[in-house]
């Protein structure tokens, strides 16, 4: 999967990128990649945002500067972009991501996310350049690099040879394994800590029970409304 962020602050990612999952993918073959809206805006003096019209508090991202970053990087008319690859508008008010759209998205061959800051996106970016809208909750974070990141972090995590162990991502929560239900709990050493004790069940070494164990303390636990 080849996945491009259009962002304001390419470096907020580097912690990100050094994350073992990401580290893996990327190592599998896959890309992620960042483009700076600033290093192609056609405005002077770095410009890329502008105050908006009608009034009101903060600025705008600018269509023409997005634009412009969009055809350095595709060469084509982005209008025509959305069509052919998946092109991402972080926004508060987009639709939530979960786990059915982190699936879905982790199919496609090619992302591309675009970071808002300040006030966010000219409307004109959202409604002819993106083909989705996509908020990772209902809260308004101060630009879109963590949301990108939050997005890039679970598709990933879904790529082929990007898990340790990739029979960690077939049963956890929301899986089909589950039912779409949370997972069930889980326990380490010490057996016995402060007095609180782990299931006995878990101590038994009987797989069938554990099993069954497991499955009904997810199954009592979901769905999440
Ligand atoms: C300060 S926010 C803009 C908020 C906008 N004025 C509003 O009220 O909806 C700046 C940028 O952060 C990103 N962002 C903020 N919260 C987000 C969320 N919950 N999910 C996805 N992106 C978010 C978006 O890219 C947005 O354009």
């Amino acid at each position: 999967m080849e996945i491009d962020v259009f962002t304001l602050f390419p470096e907020a990612f580097g912690w990100f990128e050094r994350q073992r999952h990401v580290v893996n993918a990327l190592a599998q073959g896959h890309r992620l990649e960042y483009v700076n809206y600033r290093d192609h805006t056609p405005l002077n003096a770095g410009q890329v945002d502008d105050t908006p019209f009608g009034g009101g508090a903060g600025m705008v991202l600018r269509v023409d500067v997005v634009e412009a970053a969009l055809r350095a990087r595709y060469d084509v008319d982005p209008v025509d972009l959305r069509a052919r690859r998946r092109v991402i508008a972080l926004a508060p008010g987009g639709a939530l991501l979960d786990d059915g759209m982190v699936e879905q998205l982790a199919r496609e061959p090619a992302l591309t996310l675009l970071c808002g800051r300040y006030e966010g996106f000219d409307q004109r970016i959202v409604d002819h350049f993106a083909s989705d809208e996509v908020s990772i909750g209902r809260y308004v974070l101060a630009g879109g690099e963590l949301a990108a990141m939050v997005l890039c972090d679970a598709v990933m995590r879904k790529l082929p040879g990007s898990l340790g162990h990739p029979e960690s991502a077939l049963e956890e929560s929301f899986s089909n394994a589950l039912g779409g239900a949370p997972e069930y709990p889980h326990y380490t050493r010490p057996a016995e800590y402060r007095g609180w004790r782990v299931p006995e069940v878990l101590l038994s070494g009987h797989h069938a029970r554990i099993r069954e164990w497991r499955l009904h303390q997810s199954a009592a636990r979901g769905p999440l409304p």
